[in-house]
């Protein structure tokens, strides 16, 4: 690796090949194979890093993008002597105009930060999830990252009003300029979100901020079964103003529970929906009179502070980092609303049957039809068995969600996990003309070259 060429480009503090170095920018959340980068490259400005972009093509060297490595599909793994270029030392606020509603940040500005930053200025970034102090914003659009809001605010993809990405030939794209209406052809932006580095560096975005919502109220309710799911979550909709409707089963609590908090009901249920809503008590109290009397669930509590609310949003935020020590599989699959009650107990029963010895972990963003499903490794069993293991049934999932026309990647992106299942989500015209736009951005394939498709 020509280091000096890389120096000469970010300065000889801007590249490492330092073996710590190398373990922590070449591998992200989902830790899927040993990371093995040749360097990493921590460019300050859209300048290097469209300088660096030039000496890939010219060397023919692959360049893996890294935010905040809080990934959950390989999308930031760096195993076959690839160049990570870090967008860490991008982490400029560049403005905020609190009249128009909109911040525009350099990449590896992290997801808090801009919610801090908005808040700062009387508004609202509403995307939220629990990876937000180190996730950045370049990995939320290259993810197009979700989270608990998405039931009222979109996905990222939704708050992006601009995007500067260095694409092929260095060549800087400033797309939509930030303007709330542009209709001018191809929406670059829109590509860009979703595309895991497979096109370019996304290296400045401009986003829109909201006002700040109504005050909110958190409810948990317990329920007798997973059934029970989503006629609570329609009576929900159509009692409260939702802001997010999550669920986890009762092996979830419980994993949380066992690093420290409170059961938040004497009895244990089958699973748990949180629910967040603009404060409306007295409808709350009646929707859950309304629940209780149909048998749809056994107890609940609607926190009566703000240390309440977020107590029993630690419930559900802080499962993934309670299952991650046990190197879970993780699904994060998704169907229409309306078909997941059948879609929970055809899934359910596959998993029954195939998983009848590993626990398997149901949690995640109910309301919009999103289902994370991890699955723990048996103790003693050897990870590459599990993961083969594992594998296998994602195929029988795969096949299942094509027949519920759902997806395999809701909102963790396809990286290198769920690629072998693209084609239940996406038909294959499709895939040939996302080989075809990579062909088009990416003419000397050097942008995280088999990520998504290969
Ligand atoms: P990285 O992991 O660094 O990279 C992700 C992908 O984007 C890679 O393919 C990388 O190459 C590419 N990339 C990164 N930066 C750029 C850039 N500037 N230009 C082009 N490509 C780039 N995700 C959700 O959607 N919803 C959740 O609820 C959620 N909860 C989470 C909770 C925890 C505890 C954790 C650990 C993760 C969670 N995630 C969630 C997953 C993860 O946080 C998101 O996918 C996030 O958007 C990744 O951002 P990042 O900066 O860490 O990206
Ligand atoms: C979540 O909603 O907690 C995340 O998407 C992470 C996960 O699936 O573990
Ligand atoms: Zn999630």
């Amino acid at each position: 690796m020509d280091v000096d060429a890389l120096a000469a480009i970010v300065g000889a503090d801007g590249v490492s090949t330092a073996d710590a170095d190398l373990r922590h920018y070449g591998d992200d959340w989902a830790h899927l194979a040993p990371p093995a980068p040749a360097a990493i490259v921590l460019p300050r400005s859209v300048d290097q890093v469209s300088a660096l972009v030039r000496w890939a093509e010219a060397t023919g060297t692959a360049l893996v993008p890294s935010g905040g490595r809080t990934g959950l599909s390989g999308g930031a793994l760096a195993a076959r002597g690839e160049v990570v270029l870090s967008l860490e030392r991008m982490r400029r606020i560049l403005a905020v105009d609190a009249g128009e509603g909109t911040i525009t940040v350099e990449a590896g500005v992290t997801t808090a930060a801009v919610q801090q930053a908005a808040h700062a200025h009387g508004l609202h970034y509403p995307v939220d999830f629990g990876s937000r102090g180190s996730s950045h914003i370049g990995g939320n659009i290259a993810t197009n990252a979700g989270g608990i809001h998405v039931l009222r605010h979109g996905m990222t993809r939704d708050q992006v009003l601009g995007l500067r990405a260095v694409t092929g030939g260095g060549r800087v794209l400033d797309c939509n300029r930030g303007l709330l209406k542009n209709n001018t052809g191809y929406d670059f932006r829109h590509l860009f979100a979703g595309s895991e580095g497979t096109l370019g560096i996304i290296v400045e975005a401009t986003l829109r901020l909201r006002p700040p919502p109504p005050p909110q109220q958190v409810a948990l309710f317990a329920l007798p079964a997973l059934q029970a799911l989503m006629p609570v979550f329609a009576a929900a909709r159509d009692t409260l103003a939702l802001g997010a409707f999550e669920f986890l089963t009762e092996p979830a609590l419980q994993h949380v529970l066992a690093r420290g908090g409170r059961r938040p009901f004497a009895a244990a249920a089958a699973c748990y929906v949180l629910a967040e809503f603009d404060a409306d008590e007295p409808a709350a109290l009646r929707l859950f009179e309304a629940l209780l009397a149909r048998g749809l669930v056994a107890d609940g509590v609607l926190a009566s502070s703000q240390e309440q609310a977020a107590e029993l949003w630690r419930l559900r935020e802080s499962i993934t980092e309670s299952l991650a020590p046990r190197r879970p599989y993780k699904n994060d699959i998704a169907v229409r609303v309306a078909r997941v009650p059948e879609f929970l107990a055809r899934a359910g029963a596959l998993f029954a049957a195939e998983y009848p010895d590993f626990e398997v972990i149901w949690f995640g963003h109910i309301g919009d039809g999103n289902l994370h499903v991890s699955v723990l490794p048996p103790v003693g069993m050897p990870h590459p068995d599990f993961v083969a293991a594992c594998a296998r049934v994602t195929a029988r999932l795969a096949d299942l969600l094509g027949e519920f026309g759902g997806t395999i990647s809701a909102e963790h992106g396809v990286g290198l996990l769920k690629k072998p299942y693209l084609g239940c989500s996406r038909e294959p015209a499709e895939i040939e003309l996302m080989r075809g736009l990579k062909r088009v951005f990416d003419p000397a394939g050097i942008f995280n070259p088999g990520k998504i498709f290969d």
